[in-house]
């Protein structure tokens, strides 16, 4: 039962820190590597003696390489998450989204630092009529978001092939739940939509609402991230990480009709260019690789977000 140093990239974001949380609980050491862009100091413990912090960007490979120094895996989770934010300034997410993962592969193999779990998207799927999608679909990445995240993986092989690397590569769906920060309009759709109707403000849908996400709690992935980054040998192909449920946005403002006091004011709008209109994961390889079995349904996690809010 070792315990390890683990680098958290992105730990003060919404999943980061409750990988934080978890890997904490278990003992092992943290630290965290985040220029809080998005991540919130509130989202950590704030006395935790297992936890380093360091105030730092992944862009610079000196500050990486700082934080990185006698870690014994890394988590890269640190990225600008949003699909829209990379379509408005593709040069600026790159420098973050690719760059910043080079950077720390090159720390890693000069570290020799063996373990490596990445967060891919099912960005890197694009739109396909083929539902559900498995790791064997055709990639298709739509945005420079996508793009990113997909040749990250592809430097992932190169680093796993010639130096070694162990890398664990997930393909996230849609996650949600507390910590998800909706003040932007970019953020994660049902913080949005949640925060929207508890201050009884209008709530707008990017299209026809029948667009489809597959939506994954939070808690569920962390628990598969720990696994991942603690086990012997890790499954080294990408894995998607969904339930194999769709749910569309008029379902999920169905369901948050009926936790809500007064009627939603729901507006319909254009919807987003480069916007996916069905996702849901084929998870049979993240089943049979890491024993991966949701137990959550998006209605308790629903409800767990809204009583964060
Ligand atoms: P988030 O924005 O809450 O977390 C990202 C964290 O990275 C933030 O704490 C932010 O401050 C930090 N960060 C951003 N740029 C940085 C930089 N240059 N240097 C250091 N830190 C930086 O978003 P999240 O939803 O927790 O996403 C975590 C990861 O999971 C991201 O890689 C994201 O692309 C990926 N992902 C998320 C989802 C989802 O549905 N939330 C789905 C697929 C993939
Ligand atoms: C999300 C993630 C992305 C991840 C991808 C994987 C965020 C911010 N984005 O992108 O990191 O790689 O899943 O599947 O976590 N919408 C509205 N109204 C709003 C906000 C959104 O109608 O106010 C719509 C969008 O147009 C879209 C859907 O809701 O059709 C989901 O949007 P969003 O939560 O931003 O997620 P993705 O774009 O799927």
């Amino acid at each position: 039962n070792d315990k390890l140093k683990i680098l958290v990239t992105g730990g003060a974001g919404f999943i980061g820190s409750h990988l934080v949380d978890l890997l904490l609980s278990q003992n092992h050491q943290v630290v965290v590597l985040d220029n809080f862009s998005t991540g919130k100091l509130d989202n950590l413990p704030s006395a935790d003696r297992g936890l380093s912090i360091v105030n730092g960007d992944i862009r610079y490979s000196d500050t990486v390489e700082q934080a990185a120094t006698g870690c014994d895996a890394i988590v890269h989770l640190a990225a600008v998450a949003s699909v829209q934010a990379s379509v408005e300034d593709p040069c600026g997410t790159h420098q973050v989204n690719l760059v910043g993962t080079l950077n720390l592969l090159e720390v890693a193999k000069k570290q020799g630092i063996k373990r490596f779990v990445y967060a891919s998207s099912a960005a890197v799927y694009g739109d396909t009529n083929e539902l559900p999608v498995s790791e064997a679909t055709q990639l298709n990445p739509l945005t420079p978001y996508a793009a990113d995240k997909l040749a990250g993986e592809y430097y992932i092989d190169f680093y796993r092939r010639q130096y070694h690397l162990k890398p664990v590569i997930f393909r996230f769906f849609n996650i949600f739940g507390p910590r998800q920060d909706p003040s932007s309009p970019y953020s994660g759709v049902i913080s949005i939509f949640l925060q929207r109707a508890q201050a009884n403000q209008p709530i707008t849908v990017f299209g026809d609402g029948e667009q489809t996400r597959d939506f994954v709690y939070v808690a569920e992935l962390v628990r598969l991230l720990e696994q991942a980054v603690t086990t012997t040998e890790p499954a080294a192909m990408p894995m998607n990480v969904g339930n194999g449920k769709q749910t569309s946005l008029n379902q999920l403002l169905a369901a948050i009709q009926d936790f809500s006091s007064h009627p939603l004011d729901i507006r319909y709008s254009n919807p987003r260019s480069g916007d996916i209109r069905y996702s849901c994961a084929d998870n049979q390889r993240v089943r049979e690789q890491m024993g991966f079995h949701n137990q959550y349904p998006i209605a308790d996690g629903l409800k767990r977000t809204w009583e964060w809010m």
